[in-house]
């Protein structure tokens, strides 16, 4: 027999081009064990109300698209289960301090912006052809930065992030982990290449060690930890020590 109970789930509801306020809708919803928040919201959009606006992908926490505020906190709702929030209501709303586009949707430029000023791939010293093969790596090499690698880009970390909240153009916990995650690799140029992003006054020296990012984060990524490196960097940087270290 399957065992289905009934929550409810509070959506805000809001369009930037038709309404002046953002309102709360209230959907009550049946669930299976087995159904996450994201379920949920699909179970509204698919039976009780098609115009409920949000985004998804994968439904395996590996896109990163999902991210939403539920209960207050940020969460992938595609990994966050209705049966650990029973008996509700569940409170669900658009990440903290990003532009509503639409209901629980994001507006993403920003951010989409702050990461291609990272330059989120790797630059090499010199073109390396084809016929070379694979570049190879230790595996010291690669546990330098496989944690920065596994950030899927969902930007809880930036709706966790009170200075983010105060200055939109802070470039941020994501992208700053990721210009981390390039710079330790040992195929890539490094620090030489992204050192304006990150001394810039809205990079790392913007952050204020919070720490909330680092707690969010779905991936296990320490956006905490690669700021604080990088404001060592930029301070040998600025000394001038940086590359008689052996900077990269
Ligand atoms: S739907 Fe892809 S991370 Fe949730």
């Amino acid at each position: 027999m399957t065992d289905t109970r009934t929550i409810r789930i509070e959506a805000l509801r809001f369009n930037p081009e038709t309404d002046s306020e953002p309102r709360l809708q209230r959907y009550e919803v049946p669930f299976t064990p087995d159904m996450s928040v994201l379920q949920g919201l699909q179970y509204i959009k698919d039976h009780l109300d098609g115009s409920l606006t949000f985004r998804w992908s994968c439904r395996m926490a590996v896109c990163g698209s999902c991210g939403m505020m539920i209960n207050g906190r940020p969460h992938l709702s595609c990994e966050t289960f209705l049966r650990d929030l029973y008996p509700g209501p569940v409170r669900v709303e658009p990440l903290d301090h990003f532009p509503v586009q639409r209901d629980l949707a994001i507006d993403q430029a920003g951010f989409l912006d702050k990461l291609a000023a990272i330059k989120p791939y790797i630059v090499s010293a010199k073109e390396r052809p084809l016929s070379e093969g694979p570049s190879r790596q230790t595996p010291a090499q690669l546990d330098a930065y496989y944690q920065y690698s596994q950030c899927i880009n969902c930007l809880l970390c930036y709706a966790a992030c009170p200075q983010f909240g105060l200055n939109p153009d802070f470039i941020g916990p994501a992208a700053l982990s990721l210009l981390h995650r390039y710079n330790l690799d040992s195929r890539d140029i490094g620090w030489s290449v992204r050192a304006d992003a990150a001394n810039a006054d809205v990079g790392v020296w913007e952050c204020t060690v919070v720490g909330y990012c680092s707690e969010v984060c779905p991936k296990g990524v320490d956006p905490m930890h690669a700021v604080n490196e990088n404001k060592v960097n930029s301070a040998l940087d600025y000394l001038g020590v940086k590359r008689l270290l052996g900077g990269r």
